[in-house]
């Protein structure tokens, strides 16, 4: 393993396909597109690409298609010559120079331009492009490795992406399933990602999780797959006392505070007009307490203890409430 490379933890049947799938693609000379939600390994799953195949020991050069506007991505991609646009004091190498003989992962591949897709393609192809305020054809032998969360073919079908560029990266794609549907790998993940974080704050023992929060971690949804996992893990590590203790405090959502600012206009209680009185003030408040908690249900997507919060009452005041009217949960 090259020093550089991260070490692929995942032990479900669905990931090691994933890795049988990446070794046999990665000795073919051939683009490949690699598909996933954020934060299931797509970076880390390209770089196994590049490590395992024969162009190992040349340059592996990345891009993030979506970081930058259009001309400075097209001569981030193909370089330029000087003067060739504002700012272009000096003569400057591209990516697709640069990765010469080796592999040039494109993320975020979806959001590039047309115009941009169309040079990609070319080089693709012919393994030819010029740079920018230059006629003359640089030749180039750059494996691709595209990446993207979205959904190629669709963009394709509403001529937001070339299909015929995705023609060609589509020769092998990889899909990467999310965590969710992967369930075995949270808890090698979640102890991998713990030791070295131990290590890193320079701890002598992992003392291991406890069964709620092993309970805790299976049960997330992960919607930010691995690299949330990762984030919880370690935060959990960082603020657990050195001790021989295991690790109990798992905290998803590092915003979540009682005090955390809210951008929810002011609550408007529904009044009665200004010169009326209700005829059955109980009857009126009651009306309120329902609607303002069916609200706040509504807000927190059903969850009760964020509904609690959010209205400055204990869990079970929010039950009891909710007794009263009838509301049902989930
Ligand atoms: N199987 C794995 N084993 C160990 N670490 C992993 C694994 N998969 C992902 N990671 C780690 O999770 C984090 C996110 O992975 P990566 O950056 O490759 O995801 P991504 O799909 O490119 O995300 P995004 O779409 O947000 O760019 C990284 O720190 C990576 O090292
Ligand atoms: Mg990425």
């Amino acid at each position: 393993m090259s020093p550089d490379q991260q070490p692929i933890i995942g032990e479900s049947a669905a990931f090691l396909e994933i890795l049988e799938e990446v070794s046999r693609a990665a000795v073919l000379n051939r683009p490949v597109l690699i598909v996933g939600e954020r934060g299931t390994g797509k970076e880390l799953i390209a770089e196994r690409l590049h490590f395992l195949s024969t162009r190992w020991d040349q340059p592996l050069v990345k891009m993030n298609c979506a970081a930058i506007s259009e001309t400075l991505l097209e001569s981030e991609l193909f370089g330029h010559e000087a003067g060739a646009f504002t700012d272009a004091a000096r003569r400057r190498q591209g990516r697709f120079e640069l990765a010469d003989g080796g592999t040039l992962f494109l993320d975020e591949l979806a959001t590039t331009s047309m115009n941009i897709q169309e040079k990609i393609l070319r080089v693709i192809e012919y393994g030819q492009f010029e740079r920018l305020g230059s006629s003359r054809t640089i030749s180039v032998d750059v494996r691709v490795i595209g990446a993207t969360n979205e959904d190629l073919p669709a963009l394709a079908g509403k001529g937001r992406f070339r299909a015929d560029l995705l023609d060609r990266l589509a020769f092998d794609v990889v899909t990467l399933p999310p965590l969710r549907e992967r369930r075995e790998d949270i808890m090698p993940l979640a102890e991998h990602f713990a030791i070295r974080m131990t290590r890193e704050l320079g701890r002598e023992i992992f003392p291991g999780f406890s069964s709620a929060a092993r309970q805790l971690l299976l049960d997330h949804a992960w919607p930010g797959n691995i690299r949330e996992l990762k984030n919880v893990v370690e935060r959990a590590i960082y603020r657990h006392p050195d001790d021989d203790q295991p690790v109990g405090g798992i905290q998803f959502d590092p915003f979540d505070s009682p005090w955390r600012p809210s951008n929810k206009p002011q609550e408007t209680i529904p009044t009665q007009p200004a010169d009326t009185l209700p005829d059955d003030l109980r009857a009126y408040l009651d009306q309120v307490e329902k609607e303002t908690v069916l609200k706040a249900l509504d807000a927190s997507n059903g969850n009760q203890a964020g509904a609690a919060r959010a209205l400055g009452l204990t869990y079970n005041q929010l039950r009891g409430i909710m007794r009263k009217h009838g509301i049902k949960s989930g």
